[in-house]
């Protein structure tokens, strides 16, 4: 079976060993991807395809049911298997009703698992008989993804996210969404004097198969060129997925040359599945010792998890001579490179009480010529450079993209 593709999905990455183990397998035959957006990222772009994806006891089980119902639209010679680390109980016929092919529960030990892998791959490999493989969509005309990330709350994530996307509308004079992902909590459009109109929860549930009529139908027009999406608070809306998530913002990006994405400070499953999507994800910190530590620890739990360095920009809050670090100092000690540094201002809080974003109401001012040279930046030359989509595909060294590419 040398031609069998099978893609581990989930963390940890040791996953992958676990399954080659299972599969007496070499483990660099197996591919791994961090999360189902990413898998579904690489699928959609026919950088990848696989037989058989086994998706890890750290993928959530709403998420294994999206991922099985786009697959078995999008790459329907593909299988999907689920590993638990306890009895399935009520999930396995949900599960199968959405087409998982199985669940395999590995607190019964591995021979379970073994022959889960077996059924799937001779499954997929009879199918794909009948079913030739369809080339992967051409997602070159898609827009550019921007989320900005911190994982220290009060850096001035909302500022910048409202503050860039505002400069790259205008710069750009193209279409640009802004995206409150900080879902329940965020005041994006606060920044604006708004409130948001329709919330992006009812985008979810129509899924990426989104028309442009629904996505602009939960937009509210925060001025020429840009677009809002958020939610109004309510304790009482249902938790958001990551996989939906994914789905949401790959409509949006459809719609949209640019799609600038606000994050709350946490590594929730929206925020990575926001990641995986990104061309460039903007790192903030203020300038003060605690915030740089957050930002290089994000950086390094990031690297980890598999995103690449490339896909990073480094942004300095509140970046004033007074505060008694300098950047040199902080890209020389923390090996950072930093892309731009904003000044602290008093225009900040003066605008966001106003409603009105710097950039619109104070163009001259230093803030808004920050903010107008990193957008200028990343629209010259997003992170993610060359057409490449930023999906995953890793083998034995999580940072080398396409093992599994196709021939
Ligand atoms: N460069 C700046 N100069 C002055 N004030 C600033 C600056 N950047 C941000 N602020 C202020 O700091 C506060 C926090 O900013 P913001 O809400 O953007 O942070 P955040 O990272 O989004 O926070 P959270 O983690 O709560 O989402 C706001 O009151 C904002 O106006
Ligand atoms: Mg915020």
């Amino acid at each position: 079976m040398t031609d069998t593709r099978v893609i581990a999905v989930g963390s940890p990455p040791t996953f992958r060993q676990q399954v080659a183990r299972v599969m007496e397998a070499d483990p660099d035959g197996i591919g791994w991807v961090p999360s189902v957006t990413a898998v579904e990222e690489s699928l959609l772009a026919g950088e990848e395809y696989a037989d058989v994806l086994v998706l890890s006891p750290g993928i959530k089980d709403p998420d294994v049911l999206g991922l099985a119902e786009f697959v078995a639209r999008s790459s329907p010679t593909t299988a999907v298997v689920a590993v638990r680390d306890h009895a399935p109980n009520g999930f396995l016929p949900v599960a199968m009703r959405a087409g998982v092919r199985d669940v395999v529960d590995l607190s019964r030990g591995s021979q379970e698992f073994r022959e889960a892998m077996e059924q799937a791959i001779a499954w997929s490999a009879n199918l794909r008989v009948a079913i030739p493989r369809e080339p992967g969509r051409d997602t070159g005309d898609q827009g550019t993804v921007i989320s900005v990330f911190s994982s220290k709350g009060g850096t001035g994530k909302t500022f910048l996210s409202c503050n860039l996307a505002a400069a790259i509308s205008d710069i750009s004079g193209k279409q640009t969404a802004l995206v409150d992902l900080d879902l329940g909590m965020g005041d994006v459009f606060t920044y604006y004097g708004r409130e948001p109109g329709r919330p992006i929860q009812d985008l979810i549930a129509v899924g990426d198969r989104t028309e442009k009529e629904t996505i602009m139908s939960a937009a509210t027009q925060l001025a020429d060129n840009l677009w809002g999406f958020g939610s109004p608070p309510d304790p009482a809306a249902q938790t958001v997925h990551g996989e939906s998530v994914g789905k949401v913002l790959r409509a949006v990006r459809s719609t949209f040359a640019y799609t600038v994405v606000d994050s709350a400070a946490d590594y929730s499953d929206h925020t990575l599945a926001s990641f995986d999507l990104s061309d460039t994800i903007v790192l903030i910190t203020g300038l003060d010792v605690v915030g740089i530590r957050h930002l290089s620890k994000a950086m390094d739990t990031l690297l980890a998890i598999g995103f690449p360095r490339e896909r990073f920009r480094v942004v300095l809050n509140w970046a004033d001579a007074k505060v008694g670090l300098e950047p040199e100092r902080v890209e020389r000690v923390m090996k950072l490179q930093v892309d731009a540094t904003i000044p602290s201002s008093r225009l900040v809080p003066l605008c966001l009480n106003r409603g009105r974003p710097v950039y619109f109401e104070e163009p001259k001012s230093d803030v808004a010529r920050s903010v107008a040279s990193l957008a200028d930046m990343l629209i010259r030359s997003p992170a993610a450079e060359e057409g490449t989509t930023p999906a995953f595909a890793f083998g034995a060294d999580p940072r080398s993209r396409g093992v599994f590419r196709r021939r």
